[in-house]
Formats: structure tokens, sequence, C-alpha cells
């Protein structure tokens, strides 16, 4: 498929900041006075973390884990664990942040293997969620927008390694 300039908007830049901003209120709650990492998955997470850490205003860390399941439009099934967080987790509550919630299978796979490290929790954060792809029996315990069964890039969500620059989520027509 040829790399198209402007993919049709989806979630414009407006609806992201806005609803980043009460997400990140809700986590600010939820977290005050604990201990709290937030894991974010690279690489599509990148836009979503930058914007969304600027909204949480009390302590926390950052770490990172670099995760890859897609080749093209279509998710391989095996999810491949590229890195791992370097900072201890252990006792501390870990705040997964990822792009998108599709199959379930990536979170489904960090989650476990971030459970060896003696969390005190483990909760997901995601811009999008897919329900209707999930394979998995994981759900988003935070979630920017449920979004229906597209293939979407921008905002950090790539079509082979493209498109992450976009300011907006927009969808690509099908191949
Ligand atoms: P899951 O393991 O199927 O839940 O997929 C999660 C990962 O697949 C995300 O972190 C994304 O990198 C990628 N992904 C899933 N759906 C899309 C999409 O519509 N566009 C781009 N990437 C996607
Ligand atoms: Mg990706």
């Amino acid at each position: 498929m040829e790399l198209i300039q402007h993919p049709k908007v989806l979630v414009n830049e407006q609806k992201i900041a806005e609803r980043i901003s009460v997400l990140g209120k809700e986590i600010t709650k939820n977290y005050k006075g604990k201990k709290l990492t937030l894991v974010c998955v690279l690489k599509g997470c990148i836009p979503f973390t930058a914007d969304l850490i600027r909204e949480i205003p009390i302590p926390f860390i950052v770490d990172v884990v670099h995760a890859s399941s897609y080749v093209n439009k279509h998710s391989t099934g095996t999810v491949q664990i590229l890195s791992k967080p370097k900072l201890e987790l252990k006792d501390r509550h870990v705040l997964l942040i990822d792009d998108i919630l599709d199959t379930g299978r990536t979170l489904t796979a960090i989650s476990a293997a971030l459970q060896e490290h003696e969390p005190a929790s483990i909760k997901t954060c995601v811009l999008l969620d897919k329900p209707s792809r999930r394979t998995e029996p994981i759900y988003a315990d935070y979630a920017g927008f449920e979004i229906p069964n597209e293939f979407v890039v921008g905002y950090g969500l790539d079509y082979n390694e493209y498109y992450r620059n976009l300011p907006y989520i927009g969808t690509l027509d099908s191949d």
C-alpha cells in the first residue's frame, strides 16, 4: 500500500488534548500518595506519554518497555518483548501506557512479564481501545477513546513505522 499524505481524521488534535487532560486528572486523583511508575510501551506510546505526563502533577517515575507484534497492518500474534524496564518495580504501583488496546496480546504479555518483579499493582492506560478485536481477557483501566475495528495511524501509531508524527488519529483506506 502506498503512503498517503493525509489520512482521514478520526480523532482530531483538540479532542485528543481534552481527553488526555481528563485522564490525567483521574490518574492524579487515584495515585496521589502512592509510589507510581509509568511504564510506557515503545514506540507507539511516545506522543501520548509526552502529553499525558504533563497532566499528572504528582511525583512519579517513568520507565519504558519495548514490544513489537505488527507487520504491515496485521498482528503477527506473537509479542516480542525487546527490552524491559530498568528501574526497580517491587512494591510500586505500575501504570502501563500504550497507544492502543487491540487483541490485548501485547499488554497481557507485558503485564505477565512485569508481574515477576512483584509490583504493588499493575493497571493499564491506553489512548485507544478497539474492544471488538479482543482475544485476551484484558481491559483498559483508563482509555481515551473507544474506536471501531479500523486500522488507525498517527499520534504515535504507525503503518510500517510511518505516520507516527501525525498530530491526529487517522484512518487509511483498506487494501
Ligand atoms: P494488541 O497486542 O493486538 O493489543 O496490539 C497492540 C499493539 O499493536 C499496539 O501497541 C500497536 O502498536 C499495534 N496496533 C494495534 N492496532 C493498531 C492500529 O490500528 N494501528 C496501528 N497499530 C496498531
Ligand atoms: Mg505499533
